[in-house]
């Protein structure tokens, strides 16, 4: 089974948590756009739901597939977002924002009662870091900002190199924010939420890619099936096929 089946497999089984009436967050990536097109499926044959978007790949998404929208402005909570992610934990914290869109990704995890990371089976990991660590940053005094960067890297016990990340058309990458994005290539982040708190403090950061205790399931799909893993649980509590 090939790798976009299986992210398939995760946003179907993703899918039976969402009840009529819901208040939804739809992630943004390669897996959460299947579960924005399931879901359409499941609008058209009659779902009464309302989402909104972390990106606005998604929000095009969605439309195109039938889905009501909305904001944060209009609405105070969501019920569930359903994202994607690039590495998961054994404790559920999680790397995001190599589609660029962490920042929108965060702010409405934060504003959701519960967060379902679907994902194939390679993205679980013993230790976050190998992939490289988004951060989102203003344009204005990149320098300074990478230089802040670096003493919280090294004050959190980690180091590597820092990549300004660069589009396809070798520009460089500008999110849905307008700001630009700072690849980290740390290899290995053993204390991910210190981590997490060292970046937060430094002004020219805007987001970064440590998702700490925002998801409650991982959904994975692998070959061997689909395991469903709760916080608090590291123990496989669903397991299928
Ligand atoms: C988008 O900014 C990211 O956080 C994605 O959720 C993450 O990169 C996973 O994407 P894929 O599902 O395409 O691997």
């Amino acid at each position: 089974m090939n790798m976009d089946e299986l992210k398939r497999q995760a946003a179907a089984r993703a899918i039976e948590q969402v009840d009529n009436g819901m208040r939804l967050g739809l992630g943004t990536g390669s897996t959460a756009k299947h579960f924005v097109e399931l879901l359409g499926e499941r609008v058209r044959a009659g779902l009464d739901v309302v989402g909104v978007p972390t990106s606005e790949v998604t929000r095009a998404d969605a439309l195109r597939c039938g889905i009501r929208l909305t904001t944060l402005d209009d609405i105070d909570r969501l019920d569930l977002v359903v994202d994607g992610a690039d590495e998961i934990d054994p404790t559920l914290n999680a790397i995001k924002g190599g589609g660029g869109a962490l920042l929108r990704e965060k702010i409405v995890a934060a504003a959701s009662d519960r967060m379902i990371v679907i994902a194939d089976d390679s993205k679980w990991v013993a230790t976050l870091g190998r992939f490289p660590l988004p951060v989102e940053v203003i344009p204005f005094g990149l320098a300074a900002t990478q230089r802040a960067m670096a003493r919280a890297f090294a004050e959190g016990g980690v180091s590597g190199q820092m990549v300004v990340r660069k589009a396809k058309d070798g520009h460089v990458f500008v999110t849905d924010g307008g700001h630009w994005i700072v690849d980290a290539h740390l290899e290995r982040i053993t204390d991910a939420p210190r981590l997490a708190g060292l970046l937060n403090a430094i002004p020219g950061v805007v987001e970064h890619g440590l998702f700490i205790g925002l998801a409650s399931t991982v959904i994975l799909a692998g070959s061997q099936g689909i395991r469903v893993v709760e916080r608090g649980n590291t123990a496989i509590l669903g397991e299928t096929e």
